[in-house]
């Protein structure tokens, strides 16, 4: 069974639907709990839903107590909820906004993570190849970005978290790995201003694949690190980003540009 957080909507719901598509039983969860619902409806009998706001350990006791109740054991947690604040440089950013965005980021984060250990530690778990978390990061994650200050710390937050999760969780067969997706067309970025979508666009021209990744493109990466087709990986970072940190864009610098 796999437990999704934020999958009400965008990344997270595809993910529910692509695990579902693979036979997985998933918890659809999500603070929007009509949404999630709705979601879990679509997918008949492979699914339940769960209120969880990531913030309140209470909330993910209940809905891994749930998820354990509807489906007898727990292997996969996709920890994908996440906001990303209006965006602001550090000297006008609120502490009202710095806190949330890392209490629902970060803290989020570390709260799931300590909410599964005990289901994974179960031998039917381990015995069909371990249990996988899979957090959530950013291409922000891993380089700054002005305007972003909390979102980027709480993003830098949980590679850190996913590390060391990997070291302590190895010894009982869990494996623990970051996802860094660019920019995707979900409603996080759908629902920006007309302003910031405009400057995204002009940034996604420039990369290697010209265009944001898709739901569906992020869900197939979660897939492949909740499956034991990735059996030897732990600890690692799953960049997914068209190219956008491969390089800065430099054509023609020391070739003709052709
Ligand atoms: N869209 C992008 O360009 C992009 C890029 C890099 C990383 N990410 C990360 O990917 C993840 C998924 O984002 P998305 O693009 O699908 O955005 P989205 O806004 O479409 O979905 C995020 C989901 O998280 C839920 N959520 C928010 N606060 C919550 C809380 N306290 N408890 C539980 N659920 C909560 C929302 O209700 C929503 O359903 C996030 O962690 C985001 O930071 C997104």
């Amino acid at each position: 069974m796999a437990l999704i957080t934020g999958a009400a909507q965008g990344q997270g719901a595809a993910e529910a639907r692509r695990f579902a598509a693979e036979g997985a039983r998933v918890v659809v969860t999500d603070v929007l709990a009509d949404g999630a619902a709705a979601v879990a409806a679509d997918l008949g009998d492979a699914a339940v839903a769960c209120p969880l706001d990531v913030t309140d350990p209470d909330q993910w006791a209940e809905a891994v107590a749930a998820g354990l109740d509807a489906f007898g054991r727990l292997d996969v947690l996709i920890n994908n909820a996440g906001v990303g604040p209006t965006p602001r440089v550090i000297e006008e950013t609120t502490l009202e906004d710095h806190r949330r965005t890392l209490a629902i980021n970060l803290d989020g984060v570390f709260f799931g993570i300590r909410a599964v250990i005990d289901a994974m530690k179960a031998e039917p778990v381990r015995a069909a190849g371990g249990g996988s978390i899979v957090n959530v990061s950013s291409i922000d994650g891993i380089v700054g970005v002005p305007g972003m200050s909390s979102y980027a710390a709480s993003k830098f937050g949980v590679t850190g978290l996913t590390r060391t999760a990997a070291l302590e969780l190895g010894r009982f067969g869990i494996r623990v790995n970051s996802i860094h997706p660019g920019v995707i067309a979900s409603p996080m970025v759908a629902e920006a201003p007309a302003a910031i979508r405009a400057r995204l666009d002009r940034l996604m021209a420039a990369q290697p694949i010209p265009r944001m990744g898709t739901p569906e493109e992020v869900a197939n990466l979660a897939l492949f690190l909740a499956s034991t087709e990735s059996s030897y990986c732990t600890g690692a970072q799953f960049v997914i980003d068209g190219g956008h940190l491969a390089g800065p864009p430099r054509e023609g610098l020391w070739t003709d540009g052709d």
